[in-house]
């Protein structure tokens, strides 16, 4: 690592942040901040009297002297305070708007201001560097340090914050954003999310109007279950697939989360995004460290598919575990038996896994509890032992079954839950989470285990330990959470107003203790469907399960949202009997991330199951390029009656397309040829149509070859119509 201050500049090929002083003397006129990468600039400045305010965010300038000349064109209204675009935004001084930062000093003052003391960059590698801004009251012994962590080739930046304080007793955090943005535009417009179970990632898009729209979630666990953190700010006019200027931003943070936007009264829009203060005052004792979740964002002024790319890129370089690896196909037994099972069911089921040709099985959830046995959902959470009558030979004889049936064995379990008619419960009341004077409420008729407290992590970490242990074997993890937070209470904190947080921080801190022990077991993260997807969690898990609707014609639309955010090899897809459609639709579109089945194989035609069989030797063919490729969206299922979805392998040569008939009325199809994106225009292919279901022919001539400037210019048409909804193509170069 190199470091310099803020009298050097740093340059380096590739990733460069520098700090350029344009005054004289320990107190300089302005200090200039440009955080720049690729294509963009974050520029902030110190002002002479040390506020440290926002002046640029958007496409980078070629000469970084001229940032200092962009507020002056810029004829808005007065701005009262000299902090309207303060890069973090103290409350209880000057400031008339939302503050990113609110604090009762330890002699009850409520008021904080924050000037600027020093800033350091530090590049952690060719592409990778951190900015540390520290910002100090000059009344209190009260400081923050501002980190923006800037991914050059990828465009992205991760902002986060310590604050900590030296006074004469606890100081009250009352809220505490990760991050504090400030854009300029004359038009902002939000694509945001809602949702609800097997509804996940429903889209909206809406011009932002001046106050506050407010992003959030107040569930505690499965903190996407109604809105994820996840949004695009369009700045002047909506961003297309291919054009406009786009931000994306995420919170890095598995609880409640609070992102607002503030259309001010000069008309920019402050981006004010951090953990959610609800119910929740932090005491911070004298030389304590209070880390927020980084914000994550990109912008694009090439639309939505490039910004899409920057984040999918930076997730699987720097985020989702084995980002850049491999992943497991499996066949899962939840659909196909819920909890009725034993020994025997699952022995034939697992037979299956390998006939079927996917990589191993997952035995899901009704396995454990014997006081309660889990035979439907209102028992047994805790109580993590096997059946004794469904499984009188335990997981390991499964393992060996699965060994001896030349496959391998992955396990479901939900660690953090506790069900009210458990022997988990009647030992250790105190460590679930419940108010001591108020009747209980449930979801999924379970309750929490209280994750702030020390003993419960260790249990839950034992929990995954002793599974490991027992079974090394064990090929995969299926990590469920299906109930929110009522009646939050931890008998175990002394200051309430930490639980929610400490939550969080627990739960982090025993997936951290299974990293540092297991750091390649697979896990899928799953939250009732997918209400707990983000890049807080994702840095431990390997893929998540975007929803329990797999109904292929939602799952259309669901994919096609989540795509925006996260990379194909994070999405869990399977093969269910939700939906009307064939077997071949369900798979091709389950084949467009990370493939999986959940049916009852034996049950199968034969025909189907050799479509099937054919279909997992076409996707071990193009699953490279599906989950390190580029994904390219041509064709939106929300404004057509065809969605497209390509991807292409980084040098060009080889990719594959999804094509989809999305509305069956009468002569219904793909009228126009798909444009096709992200190839190389000096380049001749063919296109071949795969995933044919036994005993149909393809319309496409897959002799015929074409330049990709012919496939980017005019297109291609995948013949869908009310006979051929699902039209998998698969192309190449040749020579
Ligand atoms: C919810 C998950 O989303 C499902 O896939 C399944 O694992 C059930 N829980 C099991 O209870």
């Amino acid at each position: 690592m190199k470091k310099t201050d803020q009298f050097s500049n740093y340059f380096k090929p590739g990733a460069f942040a520098i700090a350029l002083c344009l005054g004289l003397g320990h107190l300089k006129a302005q200090t200039i901040i440009p955080i720049e990468t690729a294509n963009n600039a974050l520029v902030l400045q110190a002002g002479s009297n040390k506020d440290v305010n926002t002046i640029f965010f958007g496409k980078k300038l070629a000469n970084k002297q001229e940032y200092a000349q962009v507020a002056g064109q810029y004829k808005q209204t007065s701005d009262y305070t000299g902090q309207l675009n303060s890069i973090y935004t103290p409350s209880g001084s000057r400031n008339l708007v939302e503050p990113a930062i609110t604090v009762t000093h330890a002699d009850g003052n409520n008021s904080l201001d924050l000037k600027y003391v020093d800033h350091t960059v530090t590049a952690i590698d060719d592409n990778v560097s951190l900015l540390k801004i520290r910002l100090k009251d000059p009344v209190y012994n009260f400081e923050v340090t501002m980190f923006y962590k800037s991914f050059y080739k990828q465009d992205v930046i991760e902002q986060w914050t310590e604050i900590k304080h030296n006074e004469k007793g606890e100081v009250v955090l009352h809220k505490y954003a990760s991050a504090n943005l400030h854009l300029k535009s004359p038009h902002f417009w939000l694509n945001q999310y809602h949702g609800d179970w097997a509804k996940e990632m429903q889209p909206e898009q809406s011009e932002i109007t001046h106050g506050i729209k407010t992003l959030d979630s107040k569930l505690g666990t499965r903190a996407n279950l109604f809105q994820p953190s996840v949004f695009m700010i369009s700045m002047d006019k909506p961003a297309e697939e291919n054009e406009g200027n786009v931000l994306y931003g995420a919170l890095e943070w598995s609880g409640n989360f609070k992102i607002d936007l503030e259309l001010d009264y000069q008309d920019n829009l402050r981006i004010i995004a951090g953990m959610n203060n609800y119910a929740s005052p932090y005491s911070l004792k004298p030389g304590e460290v209070f880390a927020t979740p980084a914000f994550l964002y990109t912008f694009s002024d090439q639309g939505k598919g490039a910004a899409s790319r920057k984040l999918q890129n930076w997730a699987r370089n720097y985020k989702i575990l084995n980002g850049k690896g491999d992943r497991l196909t499996l066949l899962n037994n939840w659909e196909a038996t819920y909890f009725d099972f034993n020994e025997q069911k699952l022995a034939e089921l697992l037979k299956d896994t390998k006939k079927l040709g996917v990589d191993f099985f997952l035995l899901d959830d009704g396995w454990f509890g014997n006081k309660y046995p889990r035979n439907s959902d209102n028992a047994a959470l805790g109580d993590w032992q096997e059946n004794k009558q469904k499984l009188p030979n335990g997981i390991s004889s499964l393992i060996k079954e699965a060994d001896q049936a030349g496959t391998r064995f992955g396990i479901w379990i939900e660690p953090e839950m506790v069900s009210p008619k458990s022997e988990l419960y009647e030992k250790h009341p105190d460590w679930v989470v419940k108010q001591p004077k108020r009747p209980e409420y449930y979801f999924r008729q379970q309750l929490e285990l209280d994750l702030s407290n020390p003993k419960v992590q260790d249990f839950v970490f034992g929990v995954i330990d002793g599974l490991m242990t027992k079974n090394p074997k064990l090929a995969y993890i299926k990590w469920d959470c299906n109930a929110v937070i009522y009646n939050a209470y931890s008998a175990h904190l002394k200051n309430q107003g930490h639980f929610y947080i400490d939550y969080v921080r627990g739960l982090y801190s025993v997936l951290q203790r299974i990293r540092a022990k297991y750091p390649a077991v697979p896990m899928m993260l799953c939250s009732g469907g997918g209400g707990r997807v983000d890049y807080g969690a994702l840095q431990y898990f390997t893929e998540f399960w975007p929803s329990d609707n797999t109904d292929p014609l939602e799952r259309i639309f669901m994919q096609w949202e989540y795509s925006y955010f996260y990379p194909a090899i994070s999405s869990s897809n399977h093969v269910t009997d939700w939906g009307k459609q064939s077997i071949k639709f369900r798979t091709d579109v389950a084949m467009m991330g990370k493939l999986g089945f959940d049916i009852v194989v034996s049950k199968l035609p034969h025909e189907e199951l050799q479509f099937c069989q054919e279909a997992i030797k076409n996707y071990n063919e193009v699953k490279p390029i599906i989950w390190h490729g580029d994904q390219y969206r041509l064709a939106n299922p929300r404004s057509g009656s065809v969605a497209s979805m390509l991807y292409v392998n980084e040098q060009k040569t080889a990719g594959v397309i999804f094509n989809y008939l999305v509305n069956y009325r009468y002569e219904e199809g793909s009228k126009y040829p798909i444009k096709l994106n992200g190839l190389d225009a000096a380049k001749k292919y063919q296109i071949k149509e795969i995933n044919l279901f036994p005993g149909t022919k393809s319309s496409i001539d897959s002799t015929k070859t074409y330049t990709g400037d012919f496939l980017m210019k005019v297109g291609f048409n995948p013949n869908l119509n009310n006979n051929r909804t699902s039209v998998v193509l698969k192309f190449e170069e040749v020579k």
